[in-house]
């Protein structure tokens, strides 16, 4: 599959015909919001995990030389938070763009992290058949690649640092995250 997915979700799944839909960012999209909402609310999702495996020719890296950044895996009984967002149908044309690098939407069950209910949402996923995929590595081999990266929206370091600061302040523990953010702080110092 080719690594821009703009038409691929377009023609996958057409939102048009709804009046809203929920997006669930659990990367970038928990800290960085530039799209309209109309609400936002933390939530959570069941069986993934956020790992640092997805390629990013276009954010935090180029093409000759893609950044690391998260996609989700499937793991059975994991619970992953993040940030929900409640947005108009047409905030996909950006939505889209942003996330065109390898990122099929998929509808999945959200959970409200106040446990007042759920509803169904967008997430963006990057799957190992995409051509920016990168998989697996060694905490410390993930660390030093996103230490020496940057692209088009800064340095890949500032991803990890971000998105660390806003799972802290959603009171949530990442030990994937954590554990990247430790090794890439010994990096940097
Ligand atoms: C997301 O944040 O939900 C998708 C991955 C990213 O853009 O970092």
């Amino acid at each position: 599959m080719s690594h821009n997915t703009i038409s691929l979700n377009k023609q996958r799944q057409p939102l048009d015909h709804l009046e809203s839909v929920w997006l669930f960012g659990y990367g970038s999209l928990i800290y960085k919001t530039d799209f309209p909402f109309l609400h936002s609310k933390p939530a959570y999702i069941y069986g993934w995990q956020r790992r640092f495996w997805q390629g990013s020719h276009d954010h935090r890296g180029t093409p000759e030389a893609p950044g690391r950044v998260l996609t989700l895996i499937e793991s059975a009984g994991a619970r992953c938070a993040g940030m929900a967002y409640e947005v108009t149908p047409d905030t996909f044309e950006h939505l889209d763009h942003r996330e065109k690098n390898g990122y099929l939407r998929i509808f999945t069950p959200l959970h409200w992290l106040d446990e007042s209910g759920e509803t169904e949402g967008v997430v963006y996923l990057a799957g190992a058949d995409n051509e920016a995929y990168l998989g697996p590595a060694s905490d410390h081999d993930i660390a030093a690649h996103i230490a020496r990266s940057h692209g088009p929206s800064g340095p890949n370091s500032d991803y990890v640092l971000k998105l660390a600061q806003a799972l802290r302040d959603m009171s949530e523990h990442d030990e994937h995250v954590f554990a990247i953010e430790k090794q890439l702080l010994a990096l940097l110092s």
